[in-house]
C-alpha cells in the first residue's frame, strides 16, 4: 500500500482545527490563551438565590471538564458530550441508565473488561445481554428484538482482531427494532470515523487513549447524537455517583487534544507501513490490519473511515510461546498494556484477556506511536528472528 495513499486519505482538516484551537478558548479575566484548570467544587450564590454562572458543586459540573466536553462534542459533530472518570466508567454509565431488564446486542469481539461487565455484571441490572459478531449483519438481525432490544453496542475497529463493523448499517437495524446504537470509537477516534453521521446515537471513547494521547490521564467520554431523555439519565447517574472526571485531568486531556489530528494521522502512516512489511516476514502467519485488503472489513473501513487507524494485530509462528518470547526481546517497543500513546506498545492479548476471550494465543497487539517506522520495523524484526520457533 503505498504511502502517499494513506496520507491523502488520513487528512481530517476539520478535527485538526477544532482540535489544535481547543474551539478557540480564552479565559476572559487574563485574554490567556491556555485555559486554566478550574479546581473549585463550591460556587457563591447570588443575593437573590440562583446559581446564574451555572455552577454550584463539582460533582455534577466543573469549567475545566466542560472545556474538553465542548472539544470533544465538536470532534464528533455531536449535541452534547459528558467526560467520566474512565472509558469504563463511560461505557458502563450508558448500560446503567437502561430501563431495568432492557435487552442489549453487543458485539462479540471488544474490549475485554467491557465485555466482561456486560456479561456478568449488567444481568445485574435486569439486562439480557446477547453477544454476537456484529461483522455479520444477518446475525444482528436475528438477536435484535424488535420492542425490547434497547441498546446495540458496537466497537470498530475492535479489540483484538480489529474487526469492522459497518456503523450505518448497524444504526438501521436498531432503529428498526426501537433501539439506540453505540459505538466505542477509541481505536477510530474522531480524525478517522464520525459515528454519529453515520446513524449512531451515541459515541463513546477511552479518552486515556489517542484523545489524551500520552498515557498519562485515565479518562472517558460519551457523545450524543441528542439530548433526550436517555441523555439526562446518564447525567444525572455522573451527578448522583462522582463519575465526572477531575480538573487536572480535564486539562491534561484539552493539552493532549491539542495535537489529536497530527499524533493519528502520523502513527496511523506507521502502522500502514509496518502492516506491510509484516505481512512479508518469514515469523509472522498472519497481520490484522483493516488497511490490508484481505482484511475481512477492508471495504467497510475504507467506506466508513477516513485512515484506518495505528492498531494491528500479528500471530507470530511458533504459537504462544513464540509469541510471548517476541514480546521479551523488543528493546524500543514497550512491553505493556494500553494503547495510544506517543510510544509504541507491544502486548501478548490472550495473556490479560482470559479464557472466555476470541484473542489467538499466538497473538501481539501493537499500538503504533510516533517513532519512525523503520525502527519499529527493525525492533520488532529482531526480536521475531530470534524467538524460539515453538
Ligand atoms: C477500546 C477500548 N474501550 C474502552 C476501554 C476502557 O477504557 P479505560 O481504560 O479508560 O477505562 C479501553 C481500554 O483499554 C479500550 O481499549
Amino acid at each position: 500500500m503505498a504511502k502517499q495513499r494513506a496520507t491523502r486519505r488520513t487528512r481530517n482538516g476539520k478535527a485538526r482545527t477544532i482540535a489544535a484551537q481547543a474551539l478557540g478558548t480564552i479565559e476572559p479575566a487574563t485574554r490567556a490563551v491556555v485555559p486554566p484548570v478550574h479546581v473549585a467544587t463550591t460556587f457563591l450564590r447570588d443575593p437573590d438565590n440562583q446559581y446564574r454562572a451555572g455552577f454550584a458543586y463539582g460533582r455534577p459540573d466543573n469549567a475545566t471538564a466542560r472545556q474538553a466536553e465542548g472539544v470533544i462534542a465538536a470532534l464528533e459533530d455531536a449535541k452534547d458530550a459528558l467526560l467520566f472518570g474512565s472509558g469504563m466508567s463511560a461505557a458502563t454509565a450508558a448500560v446503567m441508565a437502561l430501563p431495568e431488564g432492557s435487552h442489549i446486542v453487543a458485539s462479540q469481539v471488544m474490549y475485554w473488561a467491557f465485555r466482561h461487565w456486560l456479561i456478568t455484571e449488567a444481568p445485574r441490572f435486569g439486562h439480557r445481554v446477547e453477544a454476537v459478531d456484529t461483522s455479520d449483519l444477518a446475525a444482528v438481525r436475528r438477536a435484535v428484538k424488535r420492542g425490547r432490544t434497547k441498546l446495540v453496542w458496537i466497537e470498530t475497529p475492535a479489540n483484538p482482531l480489529w474487526t469492522i463493523t459497518d456503523i450505518a448499517a448497524l444504526a438501521e437495524i436498531a432503529h428498526r427494532a426501537g433501539a439506540r446504537l453505540a459505538v466505542d470509537s477509541t481505536v477510530a477516534t474522531p480524525v478517522f470515523t464520525q459515528p454519529l453521521a453515520l446513524g449512531a446515537d451515541l459515541v463513546m471513547h477511552s479518552a486515556s487513549k489517542y484523545l489524551n494521547g500520552h498515557s498519562d490521564v485515565i479518562a472517558g467520554a460519551l457523545a450524543t447524537a441528542r439530548p433526550d431523555a436517555g441523555w439526562e439519565r446518564i447525567k444525572t447517574l455522573r451527578t448522583q455517583h462522582g463519575l465526572i472526571l477531575g480538573p487536572f485531568e480535564a486539562w491534561l486531556l484539552m493539552r493532549g487534544m491539542r495535537t489529536l489530528e497530527a499524533r493519528v494521522r502520523a502513527a496511523s502512516e506507521s502502522a500502514v507501513l509496518l502492516a506491510t512489511w509484516l505481512r512479508d516476514h518469514p515469523r509472522v502467519a498472519t497481520v490484522l490490519y483493516p488497511g490490508l485488503q484481505d482484511h475481512p472489513g477492508h471495504a467497510i473501513a475504507t467506506r466508513q473511515m477516513t485512515g484506518y487507524g495505528a492498531m494491528l494485530s500479528i500471530r507470530v509462528r511458533g504459537g504462544t510461546r513464540a509469541a510471548i518470547a517476541t514480546a521479551a526481546r523488543v528493546r524500543l517497543w514497550k512491553r505493556a498494556t494500553s494503547l495510544g500513546g506517543v510510544e509504541s506498545l507491544i502486548e501478548h492479548r490472550a495473556s490479560v484477556e482470559g479464557k472466555d476471550s476470541p484473542c489467538p494465543p499466538d497473538l501481539l497487539r501493537l499500538s503504533v506511536g510516533l517513532e519512525d517506522a523503520e525502527d519499529l520495523f527493525a525492533d520488532l524484526d529482531w526480536a521475531l528472528r530470534g524467538a524460539p520457533r515453538r
